[in-house]
Order: C-alpha cells, then structure tokens, then sequence
C-alpha cells in the first residue's frame, strides 16, 4: 500500500461533510488523487468517461511524459533501446525489469526460439476460417483457441503456470501471424527455423515458399525489429486496460491477449496504421499531392467526419518520439530497396509538413504518430495493408503479458469493475402486450 501524508480536501455544495483524500506521488509523472473511499464516504462516484483523469492502476513497466515527447521502458528512453538492443532484450527488459546481460540473454533467446512451433491441430482450426477474412479476425480467434490448445496450465495463481504461458505467447505470436497470412494467399505454411533471430524467423515464415532458397536481409530485419521494439509496451493504452480487466477475473491470459487484440483492431488504436495507408492511398488515386489542400479541408471540417490518420495521440501533445525513430527507418528501408522516390513516402512527407505548419493541428498540438510512418515501413518489407494490425499485435504482446502479469502479482490486485450515471428509465410496470403502444 502507498502511503501519503498528503491530502486533498474535497467539498461539497450540497451539504455533504468535506472529506480529505490521500494524495500519491509517483517516481515521475502526475500525481493521484486516491478516491477508492469516496463512494464509502459519501455515496458518490467519479464520472470519467474515457479515463481522461483517471490512473487505473500503478505501474511500474512504462512512462509517457507527453508533453516532452518522453516514452521510457523501465526508465530506459526508446531512443537509446532502438538504438542498442534487439526486441527479445526489450522482451526481457519489459518483462522482467532489467537489461539481460549475455547468459541472461543468450538463454532467454534459446528458451523463446524453443517454443515457436504451434500445435499441429491449430492449422484444422485455421482452415475453418474464410480465406478472405480480415486477418485481425483470424488472429483474434486463433490466439483466443490457445486457451484450448494449452491447457496444461490452468492455474494462473502459480507464477510457473504465469512463465510458461508468456514464453508460449511471445514465442507462437510470430508463427501464428505468419499462419494467417500464408492461408489468406493460399501458400503452404512455413514452420519456424529456430536457428534465426526471432524476427529473421518470423520474416522467413511470411515470406518463403518451400519452393526456393529465403534470402535474409539484415538492413529489413533491423526495420522489422525496430517495428516490434517501438510498439512493444505504451502503459495504459485501451488494448492493454482491455488485457488488465479481462484478466482482472482470473480468466485464461490467452483470453485476456485475444480481448486485447480485438481492441487493438479499431482504426482509433492499432488499426491506424491500415487506415493511415488507405488514406495515404486514396489520396494518391484521386490527385496525389495537388489533392492535399483539399483533404486538409476536409479533415479541419467539423462536419466531414474525416481525421487525419496517423495524426494525433491522447498522450502525446508533442512528436511522438517513436514516430521520430520510425520516420528515419523509413529512409533506411526505401534506400535498401531502391524505393527513395516512392511516390506514397512523397505524398506522405508533403501531407506531414503542411500538417506541422497549419494552425489547426498545431494549435491543437496534434502531431505525427508513429502509425504514420509504420504502414510506410511496412508495405515497403511487402506486409500487406491488412496485416499491418498483426505485426503491432504481435509486438505488443509481450506489454499485455508484462502489464497482466504485474496485475496478478499487486497487493492491491482486484477485479475491475467500473461504476456508471445512469440516466436510463426508473423503475416501471411491465404492461401486457395487449397494453402496449
Ligand atoms: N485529425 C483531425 N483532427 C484531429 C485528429 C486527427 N487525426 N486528432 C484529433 N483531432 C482534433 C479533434 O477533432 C479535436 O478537435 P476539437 O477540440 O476542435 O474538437 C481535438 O483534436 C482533440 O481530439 P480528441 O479526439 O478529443 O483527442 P483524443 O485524445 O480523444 O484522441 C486519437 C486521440 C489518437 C484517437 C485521435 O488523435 C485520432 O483519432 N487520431 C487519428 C487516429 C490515429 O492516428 N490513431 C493512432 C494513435 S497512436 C497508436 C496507438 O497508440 O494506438
């Protein structure tokens, strides 16, 4: 329990007693109002849709400063991480608190690349899906199976059970995206070759055919880790508060990432990186760059209903710094494969730059995310548009697994149960059919 000799005083106009509220400072960041006695105290909730003020929980894992334009993973900055460790480091790091050093990392490495094969049924199980359905459908439902498929473990209060089903989620994330991918061209399945990098394997599995020899590229792998190292953990995001309160029941983690996944899937969240190519691509088709002013007034009208994608962040009221780090991959990708006049990457610079100059996103202090430049990346290492939200679930996994796994393990850990203002009907008579209007 934190302790606080700080308090705030709270009054009423309506003749309710003022009561003091403890007050809690963090390593860093905003402070916190503890308001858990207030209904006991005074009958009264907090009314907070959104979560625009309100800490769910405490954490450890993750910090944004937003308004610096700061993302640390364990007090790390993303900046020196990008620059100096591979995703299974950051893997490790997120999980486990610190930096491996080379034992830690060469077994962690062996413990992962050990468990990337997936049960030979769940190819039946994906088979029962539709070709053409949106892979984040299918990944949703396939990660939600492993519940079924690993059931060797079923209680989640023993941290052995909680360590097999993290390796297992962090390990078969890779083969299970590849999967859907490789069924959604109608390509054989690749199986994993445990001899690669995590990410080389994971690009050998999307890309390969049993057909011919699968050249590894290091300067795309680099990229690709990149992708999965910027999207890793981002605190209280909606996918991971999804994790945390669908876990918060004691349900099965496969479960708890396949909720995460589905809340990941919408355009607001995870999906923009599709939805911010779609937009970039539409624009291309109809006028490219001479087409610009007009879209900008379309998304500065109220009325239109249209968002610059890739544009914006609760959090960030500054340059996301993950963008920063995906806009210079970019560069090293397009150079790598020839692609430096791509005419996408041009329109999307142009759109970026008239952005940061209009008053409306300025004043706004709306600024480049890093799905902005991600999608970018992505379709110029051939992932196509629609499998954009797998490759971030896929990342993100091992935050959810790191975020549930310090829920189950807090003191204060209980399961999430919001309150509402409900302005609904009051009670009423159930008239017989022949009475009602
Ligand atoms: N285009 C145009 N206007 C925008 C945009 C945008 N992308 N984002 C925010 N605004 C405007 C919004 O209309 C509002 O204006 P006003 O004050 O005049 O009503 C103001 O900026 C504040 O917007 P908000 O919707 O209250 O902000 P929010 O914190 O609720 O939303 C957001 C954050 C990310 C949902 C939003 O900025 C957005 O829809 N962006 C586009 C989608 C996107 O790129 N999402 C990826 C986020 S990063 C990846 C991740 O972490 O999942």
């Amino acid at each position: 329990m934190i302790e606080s000799d700080i308090k705030a005083k709270l009054s009423f106009s309506d003749g309710t007693p003022d009561i003091d509220l403890p007050i809690y400072k963090g390593t860093v960041g905003p402070e916190v109002i503890d308001i858990r006695k207030l209904y006991g105290q005074t009958g009264k909730f907090t009314y907070d849709p959104g979560f625009l003020s309100t800490a769910s929980c405490s954490s450890k894992i993750t910090f944004i400063d937003g308004d610096k334009g700061e993302l640390l993973y364990r007090g790390y900055p993303i900046q020196d991480l990008a620059g100096k460790c591979d995703f299974l480091e950051i893997c490790y790091l997120l999980l486990k608190g610190k930096l491996p050093n080379q034992t830690e990392k060469s077994g962690f490495e062996e413990l992962v690349m050990h468990h990337t094969m997936v049960h030979e049924q769940m190819q039946f199980f994906l088979r029962g899906f539709r070709r053409d359905a949106h892979p984040m459908a299918v990944l949703t439902g396939l990660v939600g199976a492993m519940a079924a498929f690993y059931h060797d473990q079923i209680d989640y209060s023993e941290p052995m059970a909680r360590h097999i089903a993290q390796i297992r989620l962090i390990a078969k994330m890779p083969t299970l995206v590849a999967m859907s991918y490789k069924y959604s061209i109608g390509q054989p399945f690749i199986y994993p070759d445990n001899s690669l990098s995590y990410t080389a394997n994971f690009m050998r599995m999307m890309f390969a055919t049993p057909c011919e020899p699968y050249k590894i590229n290091p300067v795309l792998v680099k990229a690709l880790d990149r992708i999965f190292i910027l999207h890793a953990d981002h605190e209280q995001n909606a996918s991971t508060s999804t994790v945390r309160l669908c876990g918060s029941s004691g349900t099965n983690p496969f479960a708890a990432i396949s909720a995460g996944i589905a809340c990941l899937w919408g355009p607001a969240h995870g999906g923009a990186n599709e939805a911010c190519l779609d937009m970039l691509t539409n624009i291309q088709n109809n006028g490219g760059v001479e087409k610009i002013g007009e879209f900008i007034a379309q998304v500065k009208d109220k009325n239109s209903g249209v968002r610059l994608m890739g544009f914006g962040h609760r959090v960030y009221k500054n340059f996301d710094p993950r963008a920063k780090l995906m806009r210079e991959t970019c560069y090293e990708v397009l150079n790598e494969l020839g692609l430096e006049n791509d005419p996408l990457f041009k329109l999307a610079m142009t759109l970026e730059k008239i952005a940061l100059e209009d008053e409306y996103f300025v004043g706004r202090k709306l600024y480049p995310n890093v799905d902005f430049y991600s999608g970018i990346v992505q379709r110029a290492l051939g992932i196509p548009t629609d499998m954009f939200t797998c490759v971030f679930a896929l990342a993100r996994t091992v935050g959810w697994i790191a975020q549930w796994e310090e829920m189950i393990t807090d003191a204060e850990y209980k399961i999430g149960r919001p309150r509402q203002l409900f302005i609904g009907e009051t009670e009423r008579i159930v008239p017989a059919v022949a009475e009602r209007k």
